[in-house]
This record gives C-alpha cells, sequence and structure tokens, in this order.
C-alpha cells in the first residue's frame, strides 16, 4: 500500500505524524508492508511561491501533483488553513480541488463518542451517539456555479446555484444503502435529510432516487427522512435515533458540525473523502488550529481515527480483510486510550500529542 502524505498547515504535520507511528505500529503486529511520500501542499509553500494571500493568484496545487496523488492507494490529510491566507483561497485551492478531480464524491463522516469522553448532551452515552452521516461531496452549492453582477454597485446580484443532479443523488445514495448493509446494526435505516418541503426541485430529485432505489434494490433496508431543520434537532434530543444518514453536501456540511461536537469535538472527529474506485483522502475535521502550532497540545485522536478509517476503508474497497482488520483494531486502541485521557480539548488532555500517540502504539501492541 501507497500513502501519499499532506502535513498541510498548523498543527496538521503534528497530528499526522501520531497516526503515522500508530500506522507503523498496526503494520508491524498485522504484519503488512506500506509505503509513504510526503507532499509540501500548504498555505506556507503558496506564499514563499509568491502566492498572494488575498486573492487566489497561482495554484496551491499543480495538475502534475495531482496526476501523482492519483497513482496512490489513499492520501492521508493533517489540516488546510493559514491565518495569513484569505478564507477560501487554500478551501478551493486545495480541499475542494482535491475532492473534485480525483471525485470523491462521498464524505464519510462516523459520529461516535468513545468512552469516557465529554459530550455536551445530557444523559447520553456511547450506547446512544453511534451513527454515520453520509454527504454528498462533489456537487450541490459547492460546484461555484453562479456568479456576481453590479459588482460594488447598489445593484448588486449574486447566484450560487444548487446543482443536484439524479446522478450524483444516486451514486450517494447506494453508497448509503451499501454502508448500512455493512454496517448491519440492529436498526438498519437509512434516514435521507434535506429540506423537501421549500428545495422543491433539488429536493424531490433527492427523494424519488432515494425511494426508488431502496424499494427496488434495498427492501432489506428501512427508510426514513427528516427535513434538515428537524434533523439538526433531533441530533440533539434523540441521537440514538440514528443509524446511516444520507445528505446533500452542504446540508451533510452544516449537520457533521454539530454531530461533531456531540461526539466529544474536534479532537475526536475524522472524516474520508472518498472515491471508492479511485483514490479517497481521509483527515480530521479539526483544522490547523495556528495557536497550538509547536506546542505539542492538540488532541492528535481524530488524525489516528483518520488513519483506522484509511485502513478499513481501503481494505474493503478492495476486499482487503488484513487491512480491515488493521483498522478494527487501531480503533479499538483508541477506544482504549480515550477513558485515560483527562479531556479531548487540546492542552487539557493530561498528556502531550506525541504522548498521546504513544498511549495509542502501546494498546494497538497489548492487543
Ligand atoms: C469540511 C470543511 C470544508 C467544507 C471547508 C474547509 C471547505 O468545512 O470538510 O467540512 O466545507 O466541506
Ligand atoms: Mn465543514
Amino acid at each position: 500500500m501507497r500513502i501519499a502524505i499532506i502535513g498541510g498547515d498548523g498543527t496538521g504535520p503534528e497530528v499526522a505524524a501520531e497516526g503515522l507511528k500508530v500506522l507503523q505500529t498496526v503494520a508491524d503486529e498485522v504484519g503488512f508492508r506500506y509505503e509513504t511520500k510526503e507532499f509540501n501542499l500548504s498555505g506556507n509553500r503558496y506564499l514563499q511561491a509568491g502566492g498572494d494571500p488575498k486573492t487566489p493568484s497561482i495554484p496551491v496545487i499543480h495538475d502534475s501533483e495531482i496526476e501523482e496523488l492519483r497513482t496512490f492507494d489513499a492520501i492521508y490529510l493533517g489540516a488546510v488553513g493559514h491565518p495569513d491566507i484569505a478564507p477560501g483561497i487554500l478551501e478551493k485551492g486545495l480541499l475542494l480541488k482535491l475532492r473534485f478531480t480525483l471525485d470523491q464524491y462521498i464524505n464519510l463522516r462516523p459520529v461516535k463518542l468513545y468512552p469516557g469522553v465529554w459530550t455536551p448532551l445530557k444523559d447520553k452515552g456511547p450506547d446512544d451517539i453511534d451513527f454515520v452521516v453520509v454527504r454528498e461531496n462533489t456537487e450541490g452549492i459547492y460546484t461555484g456555479m453562479g456568479g456576481v453582477q453590479y459588482k460594488d454597485t447598489p445593484q448588486e446580484v449574486s447566484t450560487q446555484i444548487n446543482c443536484t443532479t439524479r446522478f450524483g443523488a444516486e451514486r450517494a445514495i447506494r453508497y448509503a444503502f451499501e454502508f448500512c448493509r455493512r454496517r448491519n446494526s440492529r436498526k438498519r435505516m437509512v434516514t435521507l435529510v434535506h429540506k423537501t418541503n421549500v428545495l422543491t426541485f433539488a429536493g424531490d430529485t433527492w427523494f424519488r432516487a432515494f425511494n426508488e432505489i431502496g424499494e427496488k434494490e434495498y427492501p432489506d433496508i428501512k427508510r426514513d427522512y427528516n427535513h434538515v431543520d428537524a434533523c439538526c434537532m433531533w441530533f440533539v434530543k434523540n441521537p440514538e435515533y440514528y443509524d446511516v444518514l444520507v445528505t446533500d453536501n452542504i446540508f451533510g456540511d452544516i449537520i457533521t458540525d454539530l454531530a461533531a461536537i456531540i461526539q466529544g469535538g474536534l479532537g475526536v472527529a475524522a472524516g474520508g473523502n472518498l472515491n471508492p474506485k479511485g483514490v479517497s483522502m481521509y483527515e480530521p475535521m479539526g483544522g490547523s488550529a495556528p495557536k497550538y502550532t509547536g506546542k505539542k497540545v492538540i488532541n492528535p485522536i481524530a488524525a489516528i481515527a483518520a488513519m483506522a478509517m484509511l485502513l478499513r476503508e481501503t481494505g474493503s474497497h478492495r476486499n482487503d480483510t488484513q487491512l480491515v482488520e488493521a483498522g478494527n483494531r487501531v480503533e479499538a486502541a483508541i477506544v482504549a486510550v480515550t477513558p485515560m485521557m483527562k479531556s479531548q480539548a487540546a492542552g487539557q488532555m493530561g498528556y502531550s500529542t506525541t504522548e498521546v500517540g504513544d498511549l495509542v502504539a502501546r494498546a494497538v501492541r497489548q492487543r
């Protein structure tokens, strides 16, 4: 297995290093071989190459680099975001560019409260908070379609088009149903999340695709529907209700941040940008947290969980049981370590970044 490493900015490289430490350990234990290659794709590089911090002026990633990334089995990303660079430049120039060019059409966000982790939800524990959001990752309002007219005049007009295709909805929906079968929880239910009462065109494309595919191809799985606003209430009130959710790009972006906080925050939440037949990219959700850079106080659990996902998903996309086992073993090690930590918040873990990585690596060995 060949893994491309993009440490990125801020604390990204620090947390990625702990994920790689755990990878090394689990590879030794389970007995598989891998290679890594680091790619310097950061805000710092953009600035050093003469990039304008205020407006996109040069590519953040070159086409030749994307072509090279295509040859890897997976990409492991630390963090994107630089305090001196205007919002949007790195996000669009690197993260969204990779998602779109590599057609990573699924954003997979497991939402699991690990034992001993604090949640802001009263009376809810690990048995209650355990579901998965499947977010469409390449279209909707993220395509950049639309524009602005009469800018900086009182007549300024802007549009941002919610581009929904039957093809895009269908592949996300099929992925969610397949994932639900594979997960095989007691609930065996996929919840479609949209806003069909207002988005009567785009919502209806999703709704019909969901019900037609579900009825014909997945009669064994229960189908459920929530409006996105109501879904936010239920996440807080009854998270135990959910099994697998499927939703469009922007709704998925928003509900997965709500989900991240109920699972203990950005220190633990991990996600995958998946192209099941191509190259997928795995990342902690936390961002670059520039003020903590180099202080060794940031929580690497999310990055380690992203590594567990990388192993499990790469394994399941290509029927490699050894990699799936390795992923499960890393996840079990996380579950063994979170109760030992004082908190999942940066600087309050009771351990440094590297110590948490060491604890997880030790737990991987002890099993
Ligand atoms: C996420 C992030 C990105 C998104 C940003 C950084 C472009 O918020 O992965 O959820 O909106 O998709
Ligand atoms: Mn987001």
